[in-house]
């Protein structure tokens, strides 16, 4: 039987569209399985300096259909201390919060890796970042309505870029991986995705421009994965001025827009689901792991395994962009 009593809950690192609906589904969860539940505000800085109140299902009415995240969310340098994690876990035992549920990224994950082994504090995370880069899980929550708004957003770029027949970089977000540029690639018919989990093994611009790329078509629209790896969108644009001075060429970078906005069906059912198997790993005595989905079903994946374990490219959408793109 497991001691659990209350819940805290926090959101830590970029925000993601369905982080709400998550907060919502472990909220009531864990009130139906007779838990207290408190919102954290502002991610491990709100627990540092004590931001807390006591949620009841009142709280998080209504907010299933709302992107960002009602509890707010930081960067935490100070939770990377020593100290600063002393703060916060004697902020915990004052409030008698005996368990914590994590809504965040790579980043936020391993914030709550390295607290659960310091002082043996049962947490749980949910994979919330629209970058789709942790292992164990085929999606994470934001990265499908990111995934929409990119797609939404090139296809109208490709009227402009088809009238002045020009060729477009579009840079997306997705932090050291491609999941944003590859997929949002395939769903708006882009000609290419350069992303950096191929770059250092080809010169993907010169493979593209090579490849006759532009031969039937007087438009073309690649997206660009944001990396120092790939060169980001400017940095390609500046070499295809220097080296094929023919295109005309365009930047767009998404930025922060592939962050916003309603979470989609997709999203809100994942986080929903997700957010009761936090509750559910809590029941059963789980702790330091992230509630993932594999093939549809749930699953509890170790800290140390969703954390920096490149989580693979299916070479299978690469080959397929590349022969739907002729
Ligand atoms: O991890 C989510 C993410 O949006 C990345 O794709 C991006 O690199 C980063 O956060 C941007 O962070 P910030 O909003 O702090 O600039």
């Amino acid at each position: 039987m497991s001691k659990i009593r209350s819940v805290g809950i926090l959101t830590s690192g970029g925000d993601a569209p369905g982080m709400n609906a998550a907060i919502r589904a472990v909220t009531r969860a864990s009130i139906f399985a007779g838990f207290k539940v408190y919102g954290i505000y502002r991610g491990y800085r709100g627990l540092i300096t004590d931001e807390i109140e006591e949620f009841s299902t009142q709280n998080v009415s209504n907010i299933i259909q709302r992107g960002g995240t009602i509890l707010k969310t930081a960067r935490c340098k100070e939770f990377q201390t020593a100290e600063g994690r002393q703060a916060a876990y004697d902020v915990l035992k004052r409030h008698e919060i005996d368990a914590l549920v994590v809504i965040g990224g790579d980043g936020s994950l391993t914030g709550a890796r390295i607290f659960g082994n310091e002082y043996s504090f049962p947490i749980v995370g949910l994979p919330g970042t629209i970058d789709n880069d942790l292992y164990g899980t085929d999606s994470t929550i934001g990265y499908d309505t990111a995934l929409n708004t990119i797609m939404e957003c090139v296809d109208k770029i490709r009227d402009t870029a088809t009238s002045h027949e020009r060729l477009f970089f579009i840079e997306v977000m997705g932090r050291d991986a491609g999941f944003l540029a590859l997929n949002g690639a395939i769903a708006s018919g882009a000609e290419a995705a350069i992303i950096p989990e191929i770059s250092t093994k080809a010169d993907q611009l010169a493979d593209l421009i090579e490849s006759g790329f532009r031969k039937s078509k007087n438009s073309s629209i690649v997206l660009v994965a944001e990396s120092p790896i790939t060169g980001g969108a400017m940095g390609l644009a500046e070499r295809v001025k220097n080296e094929f001075p023919d295109y005309d060429v365009r930047v767009t970078i998404l930025g922060h827009l592939q962050r916003g906005g309603s979470p989609t069906a997709f999203d809100r059912i994942i986080a929903s689901r997700m957010g009761a198997a936090a509750v559910d790993a809590l029941l059963d005595d789980q702790r330091n792991v992230m509630i993932g989905i594999k093939n549809d079903e749930i699953v509890y994946v170790p800290f140390t395994k969703a954390i920096k374990n490149e989580k693979p490219i299916n070479h299978e959408l690469l080959s397929t962009l590349r022969r739907l793109s002729i």
